[in-house]
């Protein structure tokens, strides 16, 4: 499978999401990380863990020789891609995974990139957002809930499932572990998060 995560900002779980979804497909079968990302987070993340994942990633120049030995691949690109650079990869997954933060700035990005992909005459199938960073609702308004039914308004797949906001991410990132496997107790219930949305991802 080929599986990537794509969105318009910084900043809302594209390599955190990333680390955990390629770590549970890495249960499936063997699985790369491709690392689109100049910046190099993925690498950084893993690098750190020093062999801890179980799978590793890789720049995008190891893809023609890496490819052929893992049955799965999680590409995680930088924000904002160029229209054609979205197309290409869009053309090119399974699924696309579009981690987003419940606030207005989300939804004007998705409808851009729904206009994208529709004027180059793709359909939406393969996206999936996945609400990431989320708070437990505070009295009547739940964000989270409105932001899911404003992108299934859109014609857009949305997984059931939130992740939750946590600092257990932080620290995975700072050890180059899994959110599991850090000190802090929430790491658990924000692993079976990612465990829950992979299962929606790969139902
Ligand atoms: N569910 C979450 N809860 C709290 N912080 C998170 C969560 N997911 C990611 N973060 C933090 O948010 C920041 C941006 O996440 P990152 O995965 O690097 O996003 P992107 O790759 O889209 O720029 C990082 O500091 C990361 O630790
Ligand atoms: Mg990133």
């Amino acid at each position: 499978m080929i599986l990537s995560l794509v969105s318009w900002k910084g900043g809302c779980g594209k390599t955190t999401s990333s680390i955990h979804l390629a770590a549970l497909l890495a249960s499936r079968g063997t699985t790369m990380l491709v690392d689109e990302d100049r910046s190099r987070n993925a690498s950084n993340w893993a690098g750190r863990g020093a062999g801890v994942l179980p799978f590793k990633a890789y720049p995008p120049r190891a893809l023609g020789t890496e490819a052929r030995k893992h049955e799965h691949i999680v590409i995680d690109t930088r924000g904002g891609l160029e229209d054609q650079d979205l197309l290409d990869l869009y053309e090119n997954s399974d699924i696309v995974v579009v981690p987003a933060v419940a606030e207005s700035m989300t939804l004007e990005a998705l409808v851009n990139t729904v206009q994208t992909l529709k004027k180059h005459g793709k359909d939406t199938q393969k996206l999936r957002v996945l609400f990431t960073m989320a708070r437990r609702a505070s009295g009547k308004t739940d964000k989270v809930a409105e932001a899911k039914n404003a992108v299934m308004e859109l014609g857009i797949q949305t997984l059931q499932t939130t992740i939750r906001a946590t600092e257990a991410f932080k620290d995975a990132c700072d050890a180059g572990r899994l959110v599991k496997d850090t000190r802090n107790p929430v790491g658990k219930l924000a692993w079976m998060d990612y465990e829950r949305a992979f299962r929606e991802l790969t139902a």
